[in-house]
Formats: structure tokens, sequence, C-alpha cells
């Protein structure tokens, strides 16, 4: 009995020091998968909606904006993230805002988009978080 209960803790063990598997909902799924999955289908609006399915960034949507009566055309691009460092990616994910950041006067529509935070936020724990983070940077 003894020795059960010990093999039983060995294989617990042996299983959880394989940072790789995740279990969810009672099945073994890879982190990659698991990472797919969040990307896609977070809660709240798929990742995959504006950054694109390889997480490369695409145009949405071009627009005219009038400024102190000039013209602008605006383009909305949706960033690549697939190289972006861990800690801005996480505290990304999370945030309410984007903070506070300064642009020259001709950048209007840069301004304009960013201080829109067209992004949504998400409330994401770290382990849902570090799994997009390893899904996209393992992408090809
Ligand atoms: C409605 C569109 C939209 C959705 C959905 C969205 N994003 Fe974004 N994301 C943006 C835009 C636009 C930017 C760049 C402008 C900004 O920072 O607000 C951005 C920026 C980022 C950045 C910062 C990139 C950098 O270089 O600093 C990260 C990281 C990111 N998004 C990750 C995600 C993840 C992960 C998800 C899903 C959980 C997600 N985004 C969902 C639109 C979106």
């Amino acid at each position: 009995m003894k020795s059960l209960v010990l093999l039983l803790l060995f294989f617990t063990a042996s299983f959880a020091k394989d940072s790789k598997l995740i279990k969810v909902n009672n099945s073994f799924i890879t982190t990659f998968e698991y990472g797919e999955m969040l990307y896609n289908n977070p809660r709240g609006i798929g990742c995959d909606t504006c950054h694109a399915k390889d997480a490369k960034g695409k145009k949405i949507v071009s627009f005219q904006h009038i400024y102190k009566k000039k013209k602008y055309d605006c383009v909305l691009n949706v960033p690549n993230i697939k190289n972006v460092d861990y800690k801005v990616f996480l505290e990304k994910v999370n945030s309410k805002k984007n903070p506070r950041k300064k642009f020259s006067k001709e950048q209007v529509c840069e301004k304009l988009i960013y201080k829109s935070s067209i992004m949504p936020t998400y409330f994401l724990v770290e382990d849902e978080v570090k799994a997009i983070y390893y899904y996209i940077t393992n992408l090809k």
C-alpha cells in the first residue's frame, strides 16, 4: 500500500514537472493547444480578429480624419505581436487604457488611434496570458 501511494506521488510529481502540459476540463492538452484555444477564443473578442490568425497583425480599416481643417488619411494597422517582450505583453492584455505617450504634431492619425484604446481589456490570469504568449511565439 505504502509503495502504491509513493508511486502515485511520483507520477503526479513527474506530470506536474512537465510545464508544457496543462490540465483543462480533466483532459491534458499542450500549452500550445491551450494557447491556441485562448488566442482564438479568450473571454471576449478573439485576438485573431484584429491581430490575424498568424499574430503578424493586419490592416483593419482606413478612414479620413479632419483635424484643424486638414484632411488626414489614416490607416488602422494592428501590430504584429510575435516579437513583443513578455512583460509588455502581460501588461497590455489586461490594461484598461493605453498609458500616456507623446506624439509629434504630424502624428495625427497615430495619436488618434493610440488614444482611442481600440484593443479591449481582458481579464486573463497569468497562466492564460503565458499560454497565449507561448502559442504566438511558437506559431510558424
Ligand atoms: C479590437 C481589436 C483587437 C483585439 C480583439 C485585440 N487587440 Fe491587441 N491590439 C490592438 C491594437 C489596435 C493595438 C495597437 C494599438 C494599441 O496599443 O492600442 C494592439 C496592441 C497589442 C499589443 C501591444 C503590441 C506592442 O508592440 O506593444 C499586444 C501584446 C496585444 N495587442 C495582444 C493582444 C492579445 C493577446 C489579444 C487577445 C487576448 C488582443 N491583443 C486582442 C487591437 C486588438
